[in-house]
């Protein structure tokens, strides 16, 4: 029996369908668990913490979400130990960031408790999903969007917080090429590319489309003050290793603060990596891996974890990058990072929460 400080009622489903699907083959994103967390912000609090079975919802069209935008997200992901356990990696920090969105995008924030009690009693009855297999993992989709039914631009009065669940085998199945970009940017000084609002990846789609119809699956945006500073890859950070040195763009507010890229970069520095976050223009870096200096490139976030860049491509040239058996950093931090979720080596950052 789990106790709690936050009053959850529980309605669960009459028979689980962990059954019905090969929960370490399914595609990602495509089929959800048994139950979701729901929660109503109404009169100015947050009220009604529920969890059910997961189904639709019933909506109008004049929700305000839908017309203006107030709709933020978040992604991370629970892990099948070796031992059986079930552990969630680094939720408080997708909790703070969930925050910082909800502040830029004046919506309510969610108190620790309810966003931690709901996720834990989630995850609880809905353990069952959570993949056996090595890459496999429980993708966690925490969720807030404006619900007043208004026509009119102003904030909301009326929200909900939700938590669904999916479990996922590999994000990228084949190796990953990505296009630069500066034509198009994500995000611009004093907007909202540091918050992860709908709005951002709705605005990336189009140009993501150009470069998937040229052979590439994912962008590499600039920033849109000079166009000439790599940002960030699609939906991941993106790092480099040049001359041994794990480099990766300085955080800006175009830029969203990953939870994998802060991972990778304390597991470097607790290696003795060196480690530079820092502007990274598009000149140095293709001029690096013509020359040799630049050896991997990987693009680093919760979906994926670390995905290995096979090529760059820039003004339809090709700066193709060395082969992935040789990719020494990337796949040693992607051992590492597995290690530590399947409970192989100590947690010695704190970054698991164990599922009752
Ligand atoms: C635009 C963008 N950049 C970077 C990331 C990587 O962030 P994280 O490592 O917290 O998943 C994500 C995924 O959340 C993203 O959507």
């Amino acid at each position: 029996m789990i106790t709690s400080s936050v009053p959850i009622t529980i309605e669960k489903v009459k028979t689980s369908g962990v059954k019905e699907v090969n929960i370490n083959e399914v595609p990602f994103g495509k089929v959800f668990t048994d139950h979701m967390f729901v929660a109503d912000f109404k009169n100015g609090e947050w009220t009604n913490f529920r969890i059910i079975p997961y189904q639709n919802m019933s909506m109008s069209y004049a929700m305000s979400a839908l017309h203006y935008g107030q709709a933020i997200f978040e992604g991370m992901k629970a892990f099948r130990q070796d031992n059986g356990n079930t552990v969630v990696f680094r939720a408080k920090d997708n909790w703070a960031r969930l925050n910082k969105s909800a502040v830029r995008m004046a919506m309510p924030e969610i108190p620790e408790e309810v966003f931690m009690e709901g996720l834990l009693q989630l995850l609880s009855l809905d353990k069952e999903w959570a993949p056996t297999s090595e890459n496999g993992s429980l993708y966690i989709r925490p969720l807030m969007i404006a619900t007043e039914e208004i026509i009119g631009v102003k904030i909301s009065n009326e929200y909900q917080f939700v938590i669904i669940a999916a479990p996922a085998s590999v994000y990228y199945t084949q190796p990953v090429k990505v296009l630069i970009q500066n034509t198009f940017y994500r995000s611009v000084k004093g907007g909202i590319g540091y918050v992860k609002a709908a709005g951002n990846y709705g605005r990336s789609l189009y140009p993501t489309k150009l470069a998937q119809d040229k052979g590439y699956q994912q962008i590499l945006w600039t920033d849109s003050e000079t166009g000439k500073y790599i940002e960030e890859a699609g939906t991941m950070n993106v790092m480099f290793v040049k001359n041994n040195v794990i480099l990766t763009p300085e955080l800006l507010e175009t830029l969203l603060p990953g939870i994998t890229r802060d991972s990778i970069l304390k597991l470097a520095r607790k290696l003795n990596i060196s480690t530079e976050e820092r502007k990274v223009s598009i000149e140095e870096i293709l001029k690096s891996i013509e020359d040799g200096s630049v050896t991997e490139v990987f693009g680093v976030g919760t979906a994926a974890t670390i995905a290995h860049i096979t090529a760059i491509g820039y003004e339809d040239k090709d700066y193709v990058l060395p082969p992935i058996e040789q990719r020494k950093y990337s796949s040693m931090f992607d051992k590492m990072l597995r290690d530590i979720r399947k409970g192989r080596v100590a947690d010695e950052f704190n970054w698991l929460m164990q599922v009752k």
